[in-house]
């Protein structure tokens, strides 16, 4: 590994002379100046270069996120750690929109080194970007049944395609995940990066197999500087992500969408639903994102000769894409216990529909028991219906949304 150069800031000389000495025994850390004055810091930084800048930060706030917010201005890709005496909420989201990399709080030589470490291995400039695939649930319209939906499907696809699924919390305090899962984190990301902690420390593995996060318990709504560092980190670690997206068309809400691989839309089969999945349009419209990414999900089976999954189809231009039979007793059941469908009742008929959602969503085949009573023929007809068959949509054109 090439060593970086590192300026260190902190107004305290003692505090300072420590920090030094930490680096010092960092073999890929060169400290090319240590300083007390954040006044002197533009200057030098524009004169030394350094790839990482290290700013003690103290409350109340004695300038060091502001100073952060110049430098990164001024070279967007610098690498701004904040040296933090103590956490406030406020502050690390502070830090974060200023651009901040690292906000750590009084950490030990070892977590020094180790954010370092992951610092000096990302490009300079780059947003973090990883291979997982985010799908987001959203619908303007709440009682719908799409935070019912995120913790099944999650475990469908983690279920159906084996890989590791991360599901994420975005409705901050009105957040109910984790009493649909029965589980309930000790902190949220956000208060586990305020504690100058791991974002890891959030993540909490369900016995189904996928992990939950939740973004804030205590912000009304979860800020769109929170999700574009908690989903790329999620990203990193989960091949799959799947969200709860807050109902209000929030700037957070939106930053999530526009990250989405897909976007479900939750539709129940009555004229409320249908006004609030045309607003989901809508919005996704106004926002640029493409068709294609949106899906529609009927939840019901519609009234006779009035709203049925083909005539939402038709009234709001968009093709349905999945169609769930309505279960009010095994859902609600389902939440009240905090055993989701998939695990406590997964032969019913909603479990079925949810887990053939997941393995269209993950571009597999449907592995269902070849049709026409079995045999040669009844292969052959199964194979051509598969293969046949667009992926996730009824209007012909595939929708393989994720790898
Ligand atoms: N497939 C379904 N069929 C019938 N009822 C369902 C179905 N899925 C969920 N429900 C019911 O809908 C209600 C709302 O569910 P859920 O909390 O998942 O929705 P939501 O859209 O996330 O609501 P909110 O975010 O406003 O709390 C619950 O009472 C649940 O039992
Ligand atoms: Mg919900």
């Amino acid at each position: 590994m090439d060593s970086k150069r590192v300026i260190l800031i902190d107004a305290n000389a003692e505090r300072r002379a420590t920090w030094r000495g930490h680096l010092q025994q960092i073999p890929f850390c060169q400290l090319v100046r240590d300083v007390g004055e954040m006044g002197r810091v533009p200057a030098l930084v524009r004169e030394q270069r350094p790839d990482l800048v290290l700013i003690g930060h103290e409350l109340p706030d004695s300038g060091g996120i502001h100073l952060a917010r110049r430098l990164i201005q001024e070279a967007p890709g610098l690498a701004v750690l904040i040296l933090a005496d103590a956490a406030r909420s406020e502050d690390v989201l502070q830090a974060l929109r200023a651009g901040v990399r690292e906000y750590l709080v009084r950490p030990t030589p070892h977590e020094l080194r180790a954010a370092l470490a992951r610092l000096a291995h990302v490009p300079a400039c780059a947003e973090p970007t990883g291979g997982g695939r985010l799908i987001a649930l959203f619908t303007p319209k709440g009682g719908t049944g799409q935070t019912s939906l995120a913790a099944n499907l999650a475990i469908a696809l983690h279920q159906e395609s084996r890989r590791s699924v991360g599901l994420v919390d975005l409705n901050g305090r009105a957040g109910q995940l984790d009493l649909h899962l029965d589980l309930y984190p000790p902190c949220s990301w956000l208060e586990a990066i305020g504690k100058g902690d791991s974002w890891e420390k959030a993540c909490h593995p369900h016995r189904s197999g996928p992990s939950l996060v939740v973004a804030s318990r205590c912000a009304d709504a979860v800020a769109p500087e929170a999700v574009q560092h908690l989903l790329p980190a999620m990203a990193r670690r989960f091949e799959t992500i799947v969200a709860d997206v807050d109902h209000r068309p929030t700037p957070g809400t939106i930053a999530t969408l526009k990250a989405a691989a897909a976007v479900l839309i939750p539709v129940r089969l009555d004229l409320g639903g249908m006004r609030a999945a045309q607003l989901a349009l809508q919005i996704a419209q106004e926002h640029h994102l493409p068709a294609d990414r949106l899906h529609l999900v009927t939840i019901g089976a519609g009234t006779p000769g009035g709203l049925s999954p083909q005539a939402i189809g038709d009234i709001l231009k968009h093709p349905v894409a999945w169609r769930l039979p309505d279960d009010t007793p095994l859902a609600t059941a389902a939440i009240d216990r905090g055993v989701p469908l998939l695990v406590g009742e997964p032969g019913s008929s909603l479990a079925h529909a949810v887990r053939r959602m997941a393995r269209d969503l993950a571009g597999l085949a449907h592995d269902e028991a070849p049709a026409g009573g079995g045999g040669l023929q009844g292969l052959k007809e199964w194979w051509r219906r598969i293969t046949n068959r667009s992926v996730g949509r009824t209007d012909g054109r595939p929708s393989r949304v994720l790898r």
